[in-house]
């Protein structure tokens, strides 16, 4: 990595500790001229930051996303969450507890409760418990002790909004990978006064903005989305007011959907991979199901969940590819280029869920340059 890029982070470091500091959020909305962008690159599989490049920066914060935008995102991903007045927030977890200092804010101590989610007695810190001002006063902190901790108690979580601008801020096009998280524990627990919905309040914020259209229209190219989710109900509902393209992730095997309590057999057959490509333009699986590592840590031979999508026109973006040994299956050598190139060219995936952006981005540069450089 050349020292250009080592000042260019120093600077977007130094400009978010400033936003922290003073609580300024990123500016809104977005005071970018939009046009004569590098356009999305659509000729290799997609470089999907997922919760921005979180394995260097505590995830789904601004710093998290910014550096994945330098690095070569050719998306964003983040996970959309409502707070108890409303305010749709990035973050993954439906609890504080692993990824900010709430634990060190003796005023929210409290707030500490247990909710059922997903069939799971949760103890913790709940974001629908807390107003968007006080969500405000916390900072992120790394989820992984083995990942980069210097970080920690810089950033403020971000809004949807926020996050939005950061993409629209770019200086090439660079796509959002929203994600309608939890619809059934934030519609359980948050409350709008209109009588909408979270799914209503995710595509309400998206439109604002003016994310519309299908996969690969004009529309969509200029600011390009994808949409996804667990919740197959989530998905099919919103296709009535967005023909943004969706993307139904699949969870392990031993999950069953939160909202139609489903099998992962029965999701991953072959009549509801058709039902489902009616509203959805690809499949999100979690990367161990198609290909199932072994006890002794290597991969076995690959299920058809890849080719039965194709066959019936859909994608399919896994998750999640990180460089750590400990996340390495023992085929690859621990080496994460190795990896990208066993599912880029032997599995043949579409998109690419990954913890580190610019390793991806290094590899596809190497394994398939582009023309233009991003
Ligand atoms: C969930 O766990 C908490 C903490 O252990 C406990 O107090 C509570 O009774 C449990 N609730 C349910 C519904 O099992
Ligand atoms: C979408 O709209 C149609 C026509 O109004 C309606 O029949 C259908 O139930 C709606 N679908 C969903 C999932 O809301
Ligand atoms: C799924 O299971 C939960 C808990 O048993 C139940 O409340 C809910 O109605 C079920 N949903 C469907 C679509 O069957």
């Amino acid at each position: 990595m050349g020292p250009s890029i080592d000042f260019a982070v120093v600077a977007v470091v130094l400009a978010i500790s400033v936003f922290a500091v003073s609580g300024r959020p990123v500016p809104l909305p977005s005071k970018v001229f939009q046009g004569n962008k590098l356009p999305l690159q659509t000729s290799r599989p997609y470089n999907i930051a997922h919760r921005g490049a979180n394995g260097e920066f505590p995830e789904e914060t601004a710093a998290a996303y910014l550096r994945a935008i330098d690095e070569g995102a050719d998306f964003i991903e983040s996970d959309i969450l409502a707070t108890k007045d409303g305010v749709l927030v990035c973050h993954h977890d439906v609890t504080l507890d692993d990824t900010s200092d709430v634990a060190n804010h003796p005023e929210f101590a409290d707030r500490k409760t247990s909710y059922v989610v997903q069939g799971v007695n949760t103890t913790g810190f709940f974001i629908v418990d807390f107003t968007i001002d006080e969500l405000k006063t916390l900072r992120a902190k790394q989820r992984y002790s083995f990942r980069d901790q210097q970080y920690n108690g810089m950033f403020q979580i971000i809004t949807f909004e926020e996050y939005i601008s950061i993409a629209l801020d770019a200086e090439r096009v660079v796509g959002i990978y929203p994600e309608i998280k939890n619809p059934v524990h934030v519609n359980d627990h948050v409350k709008w006064a209109d009588g909408q919905k979270f799914e209503d309040k995710f595509v309400e914020t998206l439109q604002k903005y003016g994310y519309k259209g299908a996969y690969m229209t004009e529309d969509w190219l200029k600011q390009p989305a994808f949409i996804q989710s667990f919740a197959p109900t989530s998905l099919v509902y919103i296709s009535n007011t967005t023909d943004l393209p969706k993307v139904f992730l699949i969870d392990d095997v031993t999950v069953i959907t939160e909202d139609t309590n489903q099998t992962y057999a029965e999701i991953t057959s072959d009549s509801y991979f058709n039902y489902i490509k009616d509203y959805c333009m690809g499949i999100g699986p979690w990367k161990d199901n198609i290909v199932p590592p072994n006890s002794n840590n290597y991969l076995e031979k690959a299920t058809d969940e890849v080719a039965r999508a194709h066959a019936l026109g859909m994608q399919v973006h896994p998750y999640t590819y990180r460089n750590e040994n400990t996340f390495l299956h023992f085929d690859f050598n621990q080496d994460p280029y190795a990896e990208y190139d066993f599912w880029i060219n032997n599995v043949g995936v579409d998109g690419l869920f990954t913890d580190f952006t610019g390793s991806l981005h290094m590899y596809q540069e190497w394994a398939s340059p582009l023309n233009t450089k991003a």
